[in-house]
């Protein structure tokens, strides 16, 4: 009976010490400050830095493009809706007179189409401008957005996948020549860079890339890009660019104030202004992959020492709800 108290309270003793550890770790992500100001140099002609950003029509891509704005950048809104688009760059305008803007519409569920969206006109719209920072935030799950795999049409899966994996893969894949400084005038330099770097990639990830049930292919598109970007963030390294490209990939959880949902805020549901002051604030944080919230980071402290079964209780439990929320809505409709 002894040695068994010995054994549990040694096992108590290591779970408390391994978890204060991981919290401590965690703790300091979000203390240290904000390397964003090594991206905002003006280039030799003193023009000041550009920052693309994806989906920036609405929610955590237009809150991020006037974070960035603030901070002193140019901004190259993206997204599939002109006049949408037209709206939020007055809007920037009117916050930010000194803030140039440019659009560009693409429709990124289609990107697999040359017709749709064309990579090489958008890497030479973007090789004119001093491009510092390239953010990866269109994404959205379907309609409706919590169903089983079997519910969704094959146009469905396959849009959602475009979307979510296929678009801001091709798009880094285009665009990194040109924030390595390797490409200019609309064509492509020898390996020397021509321009002043460092550049920043930022993907919009989300906590939901573990496989979550009942959002299923939108689950899946968001690991498939979160882990492309792991992937070039560690070839960065393996080919010595890691200095002049920092490349990281944000694990978002729920957040309010964006399309499908303006629900109040919350400690574990902040809107879309906080969540992109976390992503900004983390920039230089040294990981290539990190949750930029810190309730959200605390919560997968947590999920991650709970026996698995535990886990998928929880899991189930919240996208059931999540599921019996909509069905109940839809029928009021
Ligand atoms: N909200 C959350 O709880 C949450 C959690 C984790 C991760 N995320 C991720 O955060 C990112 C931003 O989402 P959000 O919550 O801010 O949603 P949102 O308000 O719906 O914003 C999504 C943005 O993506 C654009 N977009 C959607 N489909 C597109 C397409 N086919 N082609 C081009 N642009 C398209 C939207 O344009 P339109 O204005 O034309 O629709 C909009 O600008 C997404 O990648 C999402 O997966 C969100």
């Amino acid at each position: 009976m002894n040695s068994f108290n010995t054994i549990t309270s040694a096992i108590g003793t290591s779970l408390l010490l391994y978890t204060s550890y991981k919290l401590l770790n965690t703790a300091r992500l979000y203390l240290r400050p904000s390397g964003l100001h090594r991206y905002r140099y003006t280039d030799v002609t003193g023009q000041r830095p550009w920052a693309l950003v994806t989906g920036s029509s609405s929610g955590i891509g237009k809150n991020l493009a006037f974070e960035l704005a603030e901070h002193g950048f140019n901004i190259v809104l993206h997204g599939r809706n002109p006049s949408k688009l037209e709206t939020v760059r007055d809007e920037l305008h009117l916050a930010h007179p000194d803030t140039k803007v440019r659009i560009i519409v693409a429709d990124a569920s289609q990107c697999h189409r040359p017709d749709a969206v064309d990579f090489a006109h958008i890497r030479d719209e973007v090789a004119s401008l001093h491009l510092t920072v390239l953010i990866n935030c269109a994404g959205a799950g379907p309609n409706p957005a919590f169903g089983g795999l079997e519910k969704y049409g094959p146009h469905t899966i396959i849009d959602s996948l475009h979307l979510n994996a296929v678009f801001p893969t091709l798009l880094t894949a285009t665009l990194l020549p040109v924030l390595r400084g390797q490409y200019r005038d609309g064509k492509p330099t020898s390996n020397a860079p021509t321009r002043p770097r460092p550049a920043l990639i930022i993907n919009i990830g989300s906590v939901t890339d573990d496989g979550f049930p009942l959002v299923s292919f939108y689950s899946a598109g968001k690991s498939a890009v979160h882990t492309l970007h792991k992937a070039i963030a560690r070839e960065a390294a393996l080919d010595g660019w890691d200095a002049d490209v920092e490349i990281i990939s944000h694990r978002v959880g729920a957040v309010t104030g964006v399309s499908h949902t303006q629900a109040a805020p919350s400690l574990l549901r902040p809107d879309a202004r906080t969540i992109a002051k976390a992503i900004l604030a983390r920039t230089g944080c040294g990981r290539k992959s990190v949750v930029p919230y810190w309730p959200h980071a605390v919560l997968q402290v947590v999920l991650a020492i709970l026996p698995v079964w535990l886990v998928d209780t929880i899991i189930n439990g919240a996208m059931r709800e999540e599921r019996r929320v909509q069905d109940e809505t839809a029928k009021n409709e």
